[in-house]
């Protein structure tokens, strides 16, 4: 398949390339996008065979469930079956933006959509250039994050062709992406709502207009058992290529165990803070931005994973980072890059 790459610009959305994407959907095909989270890939979501299509350039699990993506919020009853005041509530305050609610789903949509679930994931974009594109595909686009399977999230376009060229019939390159981390999952079928992928809109800012929210013990504990409440968290994911490992504890004791496990280990790197940098003269690091600045942390981390790819990195030690706000999001990642390889010192 030849796969055509244009560059849209979300300030002067260019109509034409747009009504060109939509026309790709309606007719089955798959185009990748820019969101304000990550890079989608999409299809429509209505349309069983273009889920499959998803599946398969994505080398992903087809009982692994994909998120629906709407661009105006009376769509929503279309698909799902209820909507709570709880649920108006979050919608009110989040969307459109970085956050994915669970419903029960509508029969409209179709089983290939949801990984053989009842229930299934809803987001409304923020992005100006999404929310063209969902629009002109019709209104519902299925869409899971552009990379292949395994791989971190793409928040390049680079990182998309990398993937997925050949295998889908559009690339929308939207330039850098804001959040660069996907998007916040709360499961609205639980009685009390459930964290089940922690993002940009944190607990504490749920709580604010919930009150109660719970998150899914699986996310941050290594040693559960458990089986995550999203499917897709199950998997290695968000991985590098290399070994990696992260180090957590004092600052001072920190950076001293680093160096020492880097030290006579030329293909090591290093990923630490900004206020670090210093600290680490004669080593290979990576900047993840400022201690204080999660957003930064957050819309670096998937390019520096990819980064040490590229240079074939073969070992990777990582600071540990803030867990507070969108930091519960960075370490969720983080953790699951380093396959829950974290020590204390
Ligand atoms: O920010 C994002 O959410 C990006 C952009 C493209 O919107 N999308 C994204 O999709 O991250 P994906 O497929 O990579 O991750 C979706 C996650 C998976 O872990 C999946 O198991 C979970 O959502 N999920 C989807 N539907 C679900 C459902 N009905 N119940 C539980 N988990 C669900
Ligand atoms: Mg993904």
């Amino acid at each position: 398949m030849d796969t055509k790459t244009v560059r849209i610009d979300e300030n002067k959305i260019d109509a034409s390339l747009i009504k060109e994407a939509g026309e790709i959907i309606k007719s089955g095909g798959l185009v990748a996008f820019p969101t304000e989270t990550v890079y989608g890939l999409g299809g429509d979501a209505l349309n069983p065979e273009s889920s499959k299509k998803i599946y398969a350039a994505k080398g992903r699990p087809s009982d692994n469930p994909l998120i629906v993506h709407i661009y105006r919020i009376e769509d929503l009853e279309k698909i799902v079956k209820n909507v709570s005041d709880e649920a108006r509530k979050v919608i009110d305050a989040f969307w459109p933006g970085p956050l994915t609610l669970i419903f029960e789903k509508n029969d409209i949509v179709p089983k290939e959509t949801t990984g053989g679930l009842d229930t299934v994931a809803v987001r409304f974009p923020i992005h100006p250039t999404a929310a063209a594109f969902i629009e002109a595909a019709g209104g519902f686009v299925a869409a899971p994050s552009a990379n292949l399977s395994g791989k971190p999230s793409p928040t390049l376009a680079k990182y998309v062709c990398e993937d997925l060229n050949g295998r889908v019939d559009m690339i929308i390159d939207g330039g850098n992406i804001p959040i660069g981390l996907e998007s916040t999952i709360v499961d609205m079928t639980s009685e009390i709502p459930m964290i089940l992928r922690p993002g940009f809109v944190s607990k504490e800012m749920l709580e604010e207009v919930l009150g109660r929210v719970e998150t899914d013990p699986t996310i941050l504990d290594a040693s559960s058992t458990q089986r995550p409440k999203a499917p897709g968290m199950r998997y290695r994911h968000y991985a590098p290529k290399a070994d990696m490992e992260i180090i957590r504890g004092e600052e001072k004791n920190v950076i001293a165990a680093i160096k020492e496990k880097a030290a006579g280990n030329p293909s090591c790197t290093i990923i630490c803070v900004s206020e670090h940098i210093g600290d680490y003269e004669g080593f290979k690091v990576k900047n993840a931005g400022s201690a204080d600045d999660g957003n930064e942390i957050a819309s670096n981390l998937y390019k520096i994973l990819r980064e040490c790819d590229d240079e074939g990195v073969e070992y990777i030690i990582s600071e540990s980072f803030s867990d507070k706000g969108i930091g519960a999001a960075i370490m969720n990642r983080l953790i699951k890059a380093a396959g829950h390889k974290i020590t204390q010192v």
